[in-house]
């Protein structure tokens, strides 16, 4: 799967589905760097072991068959390549359609979307009555007999005619994550404006207060002479001085 990514194309790769980060392993051996990778995981527990076991790679906990809203804000550039390991036989058909779409909309015209599978057929369907299908072409490999049970690795590539449909359309789910991306940017901003004056309200209440204190101790009967000695001492202080 990892000899599958070309690690000279630029962009962030994402991994679908890493589990316990055995592919994750083999993608950082191929000499990807930790920045580039970020994983998505449904499993808290999981992307706890991952972020210990994996320093500098980015883990995201969230739902990868919702790739525009678990990857917003996140992914600000085209994508090289998507690697999954989801267990794509366990969705219906339309749900593994609408996960290559997405992941299209994300990738660079010349990335891929790699897929394991156990089953002896492209888990993904070429076309299906009544869904939207992305044209692509698609790649197997030849069965892995060393794995229990035997796998095969799809590579699959958005075909030229999406390619320019996408160009014309500057990248539906790019756009829409830059979209988010600036509304969670704006969010924050406007966030930071209303702490920071409530900050200075509560410090010029602080300031009035203590002001106020002070000066009710000041005219206190039983201060006042006491101050006023203090005052003299000062006086006959700087007079010996
Ligand atoms: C078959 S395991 C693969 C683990 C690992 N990559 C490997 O090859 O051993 C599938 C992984 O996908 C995760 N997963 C399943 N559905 C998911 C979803 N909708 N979004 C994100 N991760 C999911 C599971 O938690 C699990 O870690």
């Amino acid at each position: 799967m990892a000899r599958c990514v070309d690690i000279d194309l630029p962009g962030p790769i994402i991994e679908l589905g890493p589990g316990t980060g055995p592919v994750t392993q083999a993608l950082l051996q191929r000499g990807i760097a930790p920045e580039r990778l970020i994983l998505v995981e449904y499993d808290p527990a999981f992307c706890r072991l991952l972020e210990r076991r994996f320093p500098g790679v980015r883990v995201v906990q969230g739902d990868a068959y919702n790739l525009g809203e678990t990857l917003a804000g996140v992914i600000e550039e085209p994508v090289c390549a998507v690697v999954s390991s989801l267990p794509l036989l366990n969705k219906p058909e339309a749900d593994r359609l609408a996960l290559l779409t997405d992941a299209f909309g994300m990738l660079d015209p010349a990335g891929v979307f790699v897929q394991f599978t156990y089953g002896m057929m492209s888990p993904i369907p070429k076309r299906m009555a009544g869904a939207a299908a992305p044209a692509f072409s698609a790649q197997a490999s030849q069965p892995v007999w060393l794995n229990l049970p035997p796998a095969r690795v799809w590579c699959y590539r958005p075909s030229l005619d999406d390619i320019l449909v996408k160009r014309d359309g500057a990248g539906r789910i790019l756009g829409s994550i830059k979209e988010r991306t600036g509304r969670v940017k704006d969010e924050i901003l406007d966030t930071c404006d209303r702490i920071e004056t409530e900050l200075r309200l509560a410090r010029d209440r602080m300031r009035m207060d203590i002001e106020g204190r002070a000066a009710r101790v000041r005219s206190d009967r039983h201060v006042r002479p006491a101050l006023e000695l203090l005052r003299r001492i000062g006086e006959q202080r700087r007079a010996r001085r």
